[in-house]
């Protein structure tokens, strides 16, 4: 069957190139940046940028369990890579904005302070730092089931970044709005009643 055919091809895959193609994604995107491939504004495209795969990440980090509840198909082994490379873009995406963008510390509090949907993904990026500090072995064997619940955060942190971006568009585009309703239905299958039901069907 093809879900085992993956299972068995996950086995010899490690995780680690994650990282090595999420650091070249981000140096690549940055070089273009330098290089004007980016355009007219190339340090606003590429805060864009790495905002988007952040968001991008933290969703492929939620399709991981109901993946494998609804079709069997195990990629857990690939969900702290994931996870962490979402923390980096997302790090990146912040560090664009203050350094690159903003360029002066009163002025990033100010921003932070004065828009909500600044406010909503600097909300969204204080979660995530718990769970990448405690994405490590050390971490899970020392908080047992505390460290679960502790990375339950994902959830909020994930809707206040699809929040943060259906906030920032300005008129009615489709793609925000898409990523936000993903978002939703991802957190929505992880309720009690949903799994109930399914698992008497
Ligand atoms: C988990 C954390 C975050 C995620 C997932 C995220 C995601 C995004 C996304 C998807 C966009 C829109 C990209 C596009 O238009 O294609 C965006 C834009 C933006 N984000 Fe974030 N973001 C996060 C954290 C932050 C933080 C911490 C700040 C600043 C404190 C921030 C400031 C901005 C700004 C200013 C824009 C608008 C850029 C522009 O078009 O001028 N974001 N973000």
């Amino acid at each position: 069957m093809i879900v085992d055919r993956i299972n068995r091809a996950t086995r010899r895959v490690p995780a680690w190139p994650i990282y090595i193609v999420a650091v070249a994604i981000a140096g690549f995107q940055f070089y273009q940046g330098l290089t004007g491939a980016l355009g007219p504004e190339p340090i606003n495209a590429l805060e864009r940028e790495y905002g988007e795969l952040a968001l991008k990440l933290l969703i492929a980090g939620l399709v991981i369990t109901p993946l494998r509840t609804f079709t069997g198909v195990n990629l857990i082994k690939y969900r702290r890579a994931i996870g962490l490379s979402a923390f980096f873009f997302a790090t990146a995406h912040l560090a664009v904005w203050a350094f690159l963008d903003v360029r002066a510390w009163s002025r990033v509090i100010e921003e932070i302070i004065k828009r909500p949907y600044v406010t909503i993904g600097m909300a969204a990026f204080v979660l995530l730092i718990p769970l990448a500090v405690t994405s490590n072995k050390a971490s899970i064997r020392a908080m047992g089931a505390n460290w679960r619940k502790l990375h339950k955060l994902t959830y909020p942190a994930v809707l206040l970044g699809g929040i943060h971006y259906v906030w920032l568009v300005k008129g009615w585009p489709a793609e925000p709005f898409i990523y936000l309703a993903v978002i939703i239905a991802l957190l929505a299958v992880r309720f009690k009643p949903f799994r109930f039901q399914r698992a008497r069907a």
